[in-house]
């Protein structure tokens, strides 16, 4: 599964990205909206920092395809196309777009997924990835779960080249559900980083460990002070 830091905060991003096995940056309007700074800006110096071979997503605001479609560009040309996935909402001027976007060369990824339908036409109409919003779907009292599940198995059906890129997580667990499947990826804010770790029993057991060892050897003392 790729795993993707589902924030825009530069320090955030370099702290997860030093610690973690991360594949890439996504991001969304609300997510810049967050940075507070000129979106391009920011942009450009998440691609500096993760370089051009890691992934970084981010979201076209236009209402109709024709602007999607000019935006992609604009986003293409300040922060390179190579693994660059421009998102584009799953609506019927969307679905347009992607059309268009696939056949000059973007790489798009389908977002604003609630629905198995959704999913399916994004991936009919040529995008490369498609997000279900996990936790957005389980609040409004449907399983985000299963809708992913249900768009991987039509993927699969027909052998289909999209991916599933899952979004909206409140917990490690639903990330973990979707790497049973094999969904190809999982786009995860930071509080969900920092949880996949958090537990106290593992600190306890490693302090415990160290502590023994240093009754051995003496305080302080590692196998560098042998
Ligand atoms: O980036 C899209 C998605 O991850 C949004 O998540 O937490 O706003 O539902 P959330």
């Amino acid at each position: 599964m790729k795993l993707f830091i589902d924030d825009l905060d530069i320090e955030k991003v370099k702290e997860l990205w030093d610690l973690y096995p991360v594949d890439g940056v996504t991001s969304n309007p609300t997510i810049l909206s967050k940075t507070g700074r000129q979106p391009l800006e920011v942009l450009k110096e998440i691609r500096e920092f993760i370089g051009s071979n890691k992934t970084l997503m981010t979201q076209v605001v236009s209402t109709n395809a024709e602007g999607m479609i000019a935006e992609a560009k604009v986003i293409t040309d300040a922060i390179g196309k190579e693994n660059t996935y421009v998102k584009v909402p799953a609506n019927p001027q969307g679905l347009k777009a992607i059309k268009t976007l696939k056949k000059e060369g973007y790489q798009i990824c389908a977002t604003g997924i609630y629905t198995v339908a959704q999913g399916f036409l994004a991936a009919q109409a040529g995008a490369d990835l498609v997000a279900p919003y996990i936790n957005r779907i389980d609040n409004l009292g449907g399983d985000g779960i299963q809708v992913a599940k249900d768009i991987q198995d039509i993927l699969n059906a027909y052998h289909l080249p999209t991916g599933i890129s899952s979004a909206s997580f409140k917990t490690t667990k639903q990330v973990i559900e979707l790497a049973k499947y094999g969904i190809e990826a999982a786009a995860i804010n930071v509080e969900v980083w920092e949880a996949f770790m958090k537990n106290e029993v593992v600190d306890a057991a490693i302090d415990k460990f160290n502590s023994d060892f240093e009754g051995l050897v003496g305080k302080n003392k590692t196998f560098l002070d042998l």
